[in-house]
């Protein structure tokens, strides 16, 4: 597949950190102050965190309504510093002198008994950002102990937290663990046994040293009609059924499927070019997603929560490659044109969201050095939300989106993160980041969330981020910030990426293995996950003719050759992919073997 792009019909937004940055880090320590009341009273807590910088901070804010059901709300503290809130997401906020004000948004005005919502903001300040001591909702106040002095059994933390007490934050609270069949959770992560492809782990176990990974779960990619049922001959080892029963057998109560073959697909690139061409929706729909739903929809399976990653790149592509984007190709004009990606991902979400309570759909929302910038940004959100409102049953049927999906960017840049200044000079003015709003995948999902919410998708939706091939560790990995002044010398000589251009996408140089498969990890996310399966290449160094090394007719894109000097999609830099390399999803042991020598976490 493609992954690059970033640069491409972006405008250059030379604000540098713009207020309104959607940059939503949780961190460092958060008061919670608490009351909880009878179930007649009202009552609310409030948990508050602020990730600050020089002279500016994001602040997100977790509200809970320990009291009766409320229809909206309004939030009220006061800064005891000099603290401006910027423009909010997850409700609306006015300022005046120290008193803030948050009112909710459209869509989380109402909450139920024991329901949570969650506000931020960026803001600016100087001196001290000291964290407000006091809140109340509605007018009740939520720092306990003042109006509302005694908390009764109903209360919901231990009594013993006082006002400014500080918690472990609590990212992501952990829905029930042991789902009854039939329930769809808000996190299938959550206490599921995770299935491991035994294909994908034989090849990594025949790797030396590959056995410390090969029982890692990983994506299995559905990317052609013949992927479903794996006839003898199709080159397919296991079908569809034959994934699931074994997934039973393992006692496996999550599965992740890959669902790729979008008619046209993969318009930007050659690599991954499918077998439907642009105006066969028809096949798709009847070919492809229906079998699909009907295995998925197999009563035998319901102890499964099967996790689908719908369409790789393609909406993103139409964001950023199609109409008059400056880097348009035809084949992403043509499928914009004619609204077969919108249609078929439509399809696919209605299908499969109604296979049955089970099934989890997580729609592909490219990575943030595609879509960090502000011209990408929001309206690649409103075109996830279009696409998603024509599905039966709308945006109910997600559950969410995937970032970095087969790509390579650092989950964490902890020496260049977007406020880091050098001389003065902001990072986002170095040639590495380019004025993009982001610098790593962590902030960059979290922050399109926020983003996907306000554009209309449920404030439930989690974020899963691929780690595949993210971790950049090994000898070349940096163990502290570069001391140099120069603006760009300090950010290449700091950063985590090791990429020659953050829209290099092909069989990265230098990169290895990311953080392992893990649920629930950071606020906002659902899952740290490995959906490229390590190992399998993005695509060949040269030209296969169709024949026994190739024989889905892969094409040869270019960005994975490495004498390849690029385009002004890679800011005309050298590919950075390895040499050697066979057809998209075919093995490619010399990577593995990179990937695992750099993973990080280490082995
Ligand atoms: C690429 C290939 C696809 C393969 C996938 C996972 O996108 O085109 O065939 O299954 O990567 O390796």
């Amino acid at each position: 597949m493609n992954r690059l792009k970033q640069g491409v019909g972006r405008l250059r937004s030379h604000r540098i950190l713009a207020a309104a940055a959607a940059v939503a880090v949780v961190s460092g320590g958060i008061s919670l102050v608490s009351i909880g009341t009878a179930a007649a009273a009202p009552g609310c807590s409030v948990a508050y965190a602020a990730n600050s910088w020089d002279s500016g901070f994001t602040a997100s804010i977790d509200i809970t309504n320990s009291g009766d059901p409320i229809t909206s709300w309004a939030l009220e503290f006061d800064y005891a510093g000099n603290q401006v809130g910027g423009s909010a997401w997850g409700g609306t906020l006015t300022q005046t002198g120290k008193h803030v004000k948050i009112v909710n948004s459209a869509w989380n005005g109402s909450l139920a008994a024991g329901a949570s919502t969650n506000v931020g903001f960026n803001g600016t300040y100087s001196g001290t950002n000291a964290k407000p001591t006091s809140f109340t909702l509605n007018g009740t106040a939520c720092n306990g102990g003042t109006t509302n002095p005694t908390p009764t059994p109903t209360n919901t933390v231990s009594p013993t937290v006082s006002p400014t007490a500080t918690v472990s934050p609590t990212v992501n609270p952990t829905p029930t663990t042991t789902a009854q069949p039939g329930a769809h959770l808000d996190n299938p992560y959550v206490g599921a046994k995770w299935y491991v492809n035994s294909d994908w782990s034989a090849k990594a176990a025949a790797e030396p040293g590959g056995s410390a990974v090969s029982n890692q779960p990983t994506g299995v990619w559905l990317d052609s009609i013949a992927s479903i049922t794996a006839p003898s001959g199709s080159g397919y080892a296991t079908s569809l059924r034959g994934h699931l029963d074994r997934a039973l057998a393992q006692g496996a109560t999550l599965a992740q499927f890959v669902i790729y073959d979008l008619p046209g697909r993969d318009c930007a690139a050659l690599a991954s070019n499918g077998e439907l061409g642009p105006t066969e929706i028809g096949r798709y729909k009847t070919e492809y997603i229906d079998p699909i739903a009907a295995i998925e929809a197999d009563p035998k399976y319901a102890s499964i929560r099967i996790v689908n990653i719908v369409e790789i790149d393609s909406l993103p592509n139409l964001v950023t490659n199609a109409g008059s984007a400056a880097g348009a190709t035809e084949a992403c004009r043509t499928m914009l044109a004619n609204g077969n990606y919108s249609t078929g991902i439509a399809y696919a979400l209605s299908k499969l969201h109604a296979a049955g309570t089970n099934n989890y759909n997580y729609i592909d929302a490219a990575h943030h050095g595609w879509l960090g910038w502000d011209s990408n940004f929001a309206p690649a959100a409103t075109m996830f939300a279009d696409t998603a409102k024509k599905a039966t049953g709308g945006v109910n049927t997600v559950d969410g989106f995937i970032t970095n999906t087969a790509n390579y960017s650092a989950l964490n840049e902890p020496f260049v993160k977007i406020s880091t200044t050098v001389n003065g000079t902001s990072v986002r003015q170095s040639k590495w980041v380019d004025w993009n709003q982001y610098t790593d995948e962590l902030t960059f999902a979290q922050g399109f969330r926020n983003q996907l919410i306000s554009a209309g998708f449920n404030s439930n939706i989690g974020m899963l981020i691929d780690t595949s091939r993210n971790g950049w560790g090994g000898s070349a990995r940096p163990t502290a910030a570069s001391t140099s002044t120069d603006l760009n010398t300090y950010v290449d000589a700091s950063r985590i990426d090791r990429r020659i251009h953050a829209g290099n996408w092909c069989n990265q140089s230098g990169a290895g293995l990311g953080e392992r498969p893990k649920a629930a990890p950071a606020s906002g996310i659902d899952a740290y996950t490995w959906i490229k399966p390590p190992g399998e290449s993005d695509g060949s160094s040269s030209l296969v003719p169709t024949g026994a090394d190739n024989p889905g007719g892969k094409g040869f894109d270019r960005m994975c050759d490495p004498t390849y000097t690029g385009n002004g999609r890679n800011g005309n830099s050298l590919s950075g992919a390895l040499p050697n390399a066979p057809v998209s999803g075919a093995w490619f042991s010399a990577q593995f073997r990179q990937l695992l020598a750099n993973a990080y976490p280490a082995l």
